[in-house]
This record gives structure tokens, sequence and C-alpha cells, in this order.
């Protein structure tokens, strides 16, 4: 964590159950710790089992407080097979961080069909399965609180990553309309979205179709972004936590942007 950010170690999320997808790596791991430290029970999923199971027992040892479930949040019988594990369990489900995602960039016109489709699948309909397989059991505790992890993309486009935009765009309308379903059926979920600038995480090593600038997330955010810095997973990490608490119990269907001020107009 940066040593500078105010130190307000609690329990803001004491007592609840939190699911994070793509916990292995990057802002997902943030998250996960973060919600750990603030008393969430937490499970972590992912793709990449060997560093998720390494994530999950670094926070702790103890499985019944935070274990590793694989899951690649793209396909529906994962997600069906997840969400029994976990009322298996823990019988309850307060938290859900839809945060897994992958970038492929470059030119729209040379998008091959099956790039653009593998950025659909992950980034968006990772999110509506999430979304739908884990509302029963959320609505069944009384409700709870959905944070989708978008980009600040989805509001200005990105010339490089054009399907991760589009992609990207999609989670921000589907978390609005999901929070307007959910405030109407007076569920108690609320469901709010995470728009991210440029932030230092592992996925600037895993981009397809990209190089030089583009991949420089450093160099790029330092640039850019009006407070002169590439963003930390911690600072996203904060926002989320907060949308997850029930501090936001006022709060659903926005788009918190955490980017350094990129994108103020
Ligand atoms: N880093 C940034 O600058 C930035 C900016 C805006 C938005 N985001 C978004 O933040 C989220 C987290 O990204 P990050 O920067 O921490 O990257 P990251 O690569 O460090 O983490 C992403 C994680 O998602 C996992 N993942 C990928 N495909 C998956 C699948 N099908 N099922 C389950 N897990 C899968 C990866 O294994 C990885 O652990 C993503 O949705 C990303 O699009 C990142």
């Amino acid at each position: 964590m940066h040593e500078d950010v105010v130190d307000v170690k609690g329990a803001r999320v004491e007592g609840k159950i939190a699911l994070v997808t793509g916990a292995a790596s990057g802002i997902g791991l943030a998250c996960a710790r973060l919600m750990r430290e603030e008393g969430a029970r937490v499970i972590l999923a992912d793709v990449q089992d060997g560093l998720g199971r390494q994530a999950a027992q670094a926070l702790s040892n103890d499985e019944s407080e935070v274990f590793y479930l694989p899951l690649d949040v793209s396909r529906e019988d994962h997600w069906m097979q997840a969400v029994q594990e976990v009322r298996k369990r823990f019988g309850r489900l307060d938290i859900l961080v839809n945060n897994a995602g992958m970038g492929i960039g470059g030119p729209v016109a040379d998008l091959a069909l099956e790039d653009w489709r593998r950025q659909q699948s992950v980034n968006l309909d990772g999110v509506f399965l999430g979304i739908k397989h884990s509302l029963p059991l959320i609505r069944e505790g009384g409700g709870g609180s959905i944070v989708n992890v978008s980009s600040v993309t989805a509001k200005v486009g990105s010339s490089v990553f054009v399907s991760y935009s589009a992609a990207k765009g999609g989670v921000r309308s589907l978390t609005k309309a999901v929070a307007k379903q959910c405030a109407a059926l007076g569920d108690g979920v609320r469901v709010n979205a995470v728009l991210p600038g440029v932030i230092d995480t592992p996925i600037f090593s895993r981009l397809e179709g990209v190089s030089g600038d583009a991949v420089d997330a450093r160099a790029t955010a330092a640039r850019l972004a009006p407070l002169g810095r590439v963003g930390q997973p911690e600072d996203v990490a904060y926002g989320v936590l907060y949308l997850a608490s029930d501090e936001a119990r006022y709060v659903t269907g926005i788009d918190l942007i955490i980017d350094g001020g990129l994108v103020i107009r």
C-alpha cells in the first residue's frame, strides 16, 4: 500500500462474504486484500490457479476466512458451480466484485471477429453471468452490493482498445440497468461501476495487439493524468471498498471514476 494513503483500518465490511473475480493479480488482488483487512471473508476467483491459491493463502491459512475458487468468468457452468460452492461454504453472499478482464488492442479494421468476441465474452458476458448467478444468493441474504470494474474507456473510448472500450461501455450500461431493476424490486441490492484510468498492474504485460507507449502505463499516465502519476491497484480498491460497504447504502447505479483526473472535461 502507498504510505501516503490515510490509514483508517477498521471493520468497514466486517462479517460480510465477498467474492472477487480476477483476484489473482492487480486490482482484484488489492480489493481482496483490503476487504479481508476490513473484516470480510473473501473468495478469490480467477483462471490463474497457481497465483490465485498463493494469493489466498497469503491472506489467510484458514479456508473458512479466505479461499481460492477456479472460475473462468466467461463460462456459465463455472459460475453455476462457483455460486453453489459459496452457498455450501458460507450460506450467503454480500459482495460481488466483477473485476476480471483482459485487453486486445489494434486498428478496428484489422480486428478479428474472434478477438472481438473474446473481449466481449470475458469483459462483458463475464459481468452479466456473475450478476445473473449471484443475485439469487445475495437476495436470499436480504441484499448486498455488486461492484463492476469498467474503465474510463467506457466514457471516452480508446483509440487503441476499440473492442475493450465497447465491452467496458456495456459494463457501465448494464450496471445502471440492473441497479434500476434491483431498486424497483426493493431487493436491497446496490449495483455500481468503478471506472479506473491507467493503473499499474500486470495487465500491461498481458495486452495483445499493442506496443510502445500503450503498454508503458507509467509513462502514459504521468504524461496524461493531471495528478501526474500512474494509479496503484489500492487507489481503485479503496473505491471498490466504499461501494461494497454500508457507507454507500444510498449509492446505486453510479460511475466512480478513479483516474488521477484523466477524463476531467
Ligand atoms: N490496469 C488498468 O489500467 C485498468 C484500467 C481500467 C480498467 N481496468 C480493469 O480492471 C480489471 C482488473 O485488471 P488489472 O489491471 O488488475 O489486470 P490484471 O491482468 O492484473 O488482472 C486481471 C485478472 O483477471 C483474470 N482473468 C482474465 N480473464 C479471466 C477469466 N476469463 N476469468 C477469470 N479471471 C480472468 C486474470 O487472470 C488476472 O488475474 C479489468 O477488468 C481491467 O479491464 C484496468
